[in-house]
């Protein structure tokens, strides 16, 4: 592979439709969204990508119905429990961004324990957003610098106060599902990120999809602004 995007970031989209064509309830549809999620973070690691991020839960997902938010919750906690813990034991860091403190505790807890326990390992990052927006990290980021007092404040000043604060910005944003927009996701850092939008519905990526992507990016051809191919 002659360019390989270092960070991917992935808008899982299409859970619902997926079930609703099964005649299955929308949770279903994220079950096997989840197992999508563990077939790309395994082709990605496989494939040498230094960092992965997953769209799980938007700022606005909360006005979806409260038993559809439960049972994703609860998915999230079932997954940090069981495959995260199996993530760090083979060397991958974890990590999370958005506001957790508006999770249900059961679901905080067990994320806490996954980021505590992966602090030390430098494989692979796997990174979910979870009751994330685009607008409030800036916001937060705002609040932070306002706090700290400091004047001279520029770019890096604010990039360093986003949750991805210091890694690098995703160099390819997939969405899957054939919707084709951001949902208020990483507003900040897409600034430069080519965008991939695939019709297939989020719970059927593979390793194929993964590889489908890998080749579409390496066909991009990222000018900054300038005229030259620069890589
Ligand atoms: C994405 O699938 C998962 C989340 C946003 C949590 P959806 O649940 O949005 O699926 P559709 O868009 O209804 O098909
Ligand atoms: C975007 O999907 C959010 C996540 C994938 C977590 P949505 O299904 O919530 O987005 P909209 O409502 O179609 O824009
Ligand atoms: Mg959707």
């Amino acid at each position: 592979m002659e360019k390989l995007p270092r960070h991917i970031a992935f808008i899982m989209d299409g859970n619902g439709r997926w079930a609703k064509k099964r005649l299955l309830p929308r949770k279903a549809g994220h079950r096997q969204g989840v197992k999508a999620l563990e077939k790309v973070v395994d082709a990605c690691e496989k494939r040498g990508v230094e960092m992965v991020t997953f769209y799980a839960f938007s700022t606005e997902n909360w006005a979806r119905p409260q038993d559809e938010i439960d049972a994703l919750f609860d998915m999230v906690a079932e997954f940090a429990d069981t495959r995260l813990k199996e993530y760090v034991a083979r060397g991958l860091r974890i990590m999370f961004i958005g506001d957790l403190t508006a999770l249900p505790e059961k679901t905080r807890a067990a994320c806490a324990r996954i980021v505590d326990a992966a602090k030390d390992n430098k494989g692979m990052i796997v990174n979910i957003a979870l009751n994330y927006g685009g607008r409030d990290e800036i916001l937060r980021a705002v609040k932070i610098i306002v706090d700290s007092g400091v004047k001279e404040v520029d770019l890096d000043t604010l990039s360093d106060c986003m949750y991805t604060g210091g890694l690098p910005d995703p160099d390819v944003i997939v969405r899957s599902s054939g919707e084709k927009r951001l949902s208020n996701f990483m507003l900040w850092q897409a600034a430069y990120s080519e965008f991939v939008f695939l019709d297939e519905l989020w719970p059927d990526f593979d390793e194929k999809t993964v590889d489908a992507v890998l080749l579409e990016y390496s066909k991009r051809d990222r000018r900054y602004g300038s005229v030259k191919r620069l890589n």
